[in-house]
Parts: C-alpha cells; structure tokens; sequence
C-alpha cells in the first residue's frame, strides 16, 4: 500500500516515552513524505473528528524528554461501549468511527496503548481500518514483548523512594509500607524492590501471609536491624484474600486498585510491636520524564511501527524480542496479562538475597 496520510492516537493511562512514540511516527512519516494526523483523547479523535490535527516536525520538535502525550489521552472512551452521561447506558460509535477514517482521508493507524487500547483497534481493523499497534505500560505486564517504554521510569520513581524512605525508617525505628502501582503483574515492585534493596515485596503473583512478613521483620529486630522498608504492589493479596479496591468496575471502566499499603501497615503494628507507616506512590511513577532506555525503546517502536505500514503489515503491534523489535500479531496478546514467572531468576534472585514475599 501507497502511503499518504496516516493517523496516530494514544489510548489508555499515560506512560513516559507516549510523546517520543508520537515524535518518532511523526519524523518518519514526514521523511518519507507521508502526512500524520494527531487523533486526541485516545478514539475521541475519530468520534469527533475536529478533535484532529496534522502533526509536522515542527509541532513534535522538543517533546521526546517529555512525560504524558501532547494528543491526550483517556481509558473510558471506548467507542464500542462509549460512556454518555444520561441513564441510558453505553453507546457504539464504533461504526461512526470507521466512516470518520475514510472521511478524514486516512490509509492506516499507528495505535499506542495498553492491551486494551490495541483490542479496540485491532476489532476497527476486522472492520477495515489497518492499524499497528504501539504496546505501552509502566507495568510491563503486555504479553509479547519483554519491555514496554514508562516501566523503567516507573522503576526508577519507586526506587528512588525506597532510597529515601531507607534514612527515615532507619531513625525512627519504623516499617515502612511503600504502595507501587503494577495493576495485576508485580513487575515494578520486584524490580523497585530489588533496586532498593527493599525486605519485604508483596507481589500479586505469591499471596502472602502477614504472620510470615511479620516473623521476617522481628527477625531482622534480632540481628540488629531495627527498621523494615516493605514493597506491596496495589494488585498483592493475602492467602485466601482478595484485591484491595478503591472502587468497582464497570462495563465503561475498570476496578481501581489502591489501599494495599495502608492496610498492610495497620496489621502488621500489632504483629510486629513496631511502628507502621505507608506510602502510597500512585501517578507519581507515570509522571516525569523519560529515562534514556525509555525514550531509546519508544522511538525504535515508533520508527519500527512506520516501517511495518509502509510494508503493509498490519493487525501486529511492535515488540522487543532482544536485540530486536519484531512484529507479533495483537490476536495473540488480547486479554492476556504478563505476570511474573514465579520460578524465575529475578524472583529467584530477590530470595538469595535475603527478601521475603510473605509465603
Ligand atoms: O496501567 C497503568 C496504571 O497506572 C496501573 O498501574 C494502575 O492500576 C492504573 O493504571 C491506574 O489508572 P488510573 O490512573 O485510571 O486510576
């Protein structure tokens, strides 16, 4: 297929390295003499398709050091199920979505976003919209790809706040209940974990007993060590327990998770005898800029994302396979979550090095 104008969204939560994807597709696709049209807020742009606009170097020049995405984005706008704020439920503009495509003159669509994001646009592509797919997520939790870009700044946030929350619990003798994001996966918690040299991680994928944590605390209580610094990723649950909720989900959007740290800490004061205190890190790990390795693998999916249009590959989106970026189809990766292999060597190595997981 001749190329000659091409679409590009981001759908989902944010993630550093979204504007180096969008710089990167914008530097191609004006190198190789092919027009890009900016769609905001994720399909919003195809719904109403005066929420467009091209994009030249010009508008992209600057942005790869950024965090957030300058086209915006949204995780409740599905236009198969989209939300309307009367009584009478969900609408499908699904259809309206694909008239627009052709309205708007466009040949494909570069897609940047979670599992969810791409399952919406690869059921546009069945419909006759070609897309290629950008897999985005600071929680590394996409099959497919050993990486996503914002997972390494993700890690980067929370380590840093585990180095800080050493000095403080080591002075007042404290547990320190730090909350990480991660949805389903424990990526970030055991990476952060690991990094910060963390005693105790909680992850999703080894439920946890709290009288274990709290013979791991007292333990280091007799060996001199008067302070705990405890990592919980939001989706971790006790054995037999479920997933702390800040709310339920909906047909329109997803159950929010939140609230692991604090309740965590408030068991453990009573079991331990100690001192109990939580943070929570929320969007502070999707925020800020990029680090190195997330712009480096951002901008090698966008350019490789362009390659793959211009040689008519479509319905795939991209993914690292080390040392390389190579296509996998999305029908192979929807509805599926990346967890931690429980076996594993980082799991395995987190163990030799003295962190307990609560089993
Ligand atoms: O998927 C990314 C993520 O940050 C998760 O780690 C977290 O559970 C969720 O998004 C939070 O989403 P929101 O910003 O919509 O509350």
């Amino acid at each position: 297929m001749s190329l000659k104008r091409i679409g590009v969204l981001t759908g989902g939560g944010d993630a550093p390295g979204l504007n180096a994807v969008i710089r990167a597709v914008v530097k191609s696709a004006t190198n190789a003499g092919v027009e890009c049209l900016g769609l905001e807020d994720s399909f919003d742009g195809l719904i109403y398709p005066e929420r467009s606009r091209v994009l030249t170097p010009r508008d992209v020049t600057g942005i790869l050091r950024f965090g957030g995405t300058i086209l915006g984005t949204t995780n409740r706008g599905n236009p198969f199920a989209y939300p309307r704020s009367t009584e009478s439920g969900p609408v499908d503009y699904s259809a309206r979505c694909i008239e627009n495509f052709h309205k708007l003159g466009l040949d494909a669509l570069v897609v940047i976003g979670g599992d969810g994001t791409l399952a919406i646009a690869y059921e546009l592509q069945k419909r006759g919209v070609p897309m290629v797919g950008v897999p985005k997520t600071i929680d590394n939790d996409i099959v497919g790809t050993t990486m996503t870009f914002g997972f390494e700044t993700a890690v980067e946030c929370a380590t840093d706040a585990i180095d800080r929350l050493h000095s403080t619990a080591e002075a007042h003798h404290r547990v320190m209940v730090v909350e990480v994001m991660g949805r389903y996966a424990g990526w970030i918690a055991l990476h952060s974990g690991i990094a910060g040299g963390a005693d105790v991680v909680l992850i999703p994928e080894i439920p946890y007993s709290l009288e274990k944590v709290a013979e791991h605390i007292r333990a280091r209580e007799r060996w001199g060590a008067r302070f705990s610094i405890v990592v919980a990723a939001e989706g971790a649950t006790a054995i037999g327990g479920g997933r702390v909720l800040q709310s339920a989900g909906t047909v329109e959007k997803m159950e929010r998770l939140g609230g692991i740290g604090e309740q965590v800490a408030r068991q453990l004061e009573p079991l331990t005898g100690k001192e109990c205190r939580h943070v929570v890190l929320g969007h502070l790990q999707r925020g800020g800029s990029p680090t190195a390795y997330d712009r480096m693998l951002a901008t090698r999916f966008g350019t490789y994302a362009f390659e793959l249009m211009q040689q008519g590959t479509f319905g795939v989106m991209t993914a690292l396979h080390p040392p390389d970026v190579v296509p996998i189809p999305i029908e192979d990766i929807v509805s599926r979550t990346r967890t931690v292999p429980v076996e594993s060597d980082i799991v395995r190595s987190a163990r030799h090095v003295g962190i307990c997981f609560g089993d």
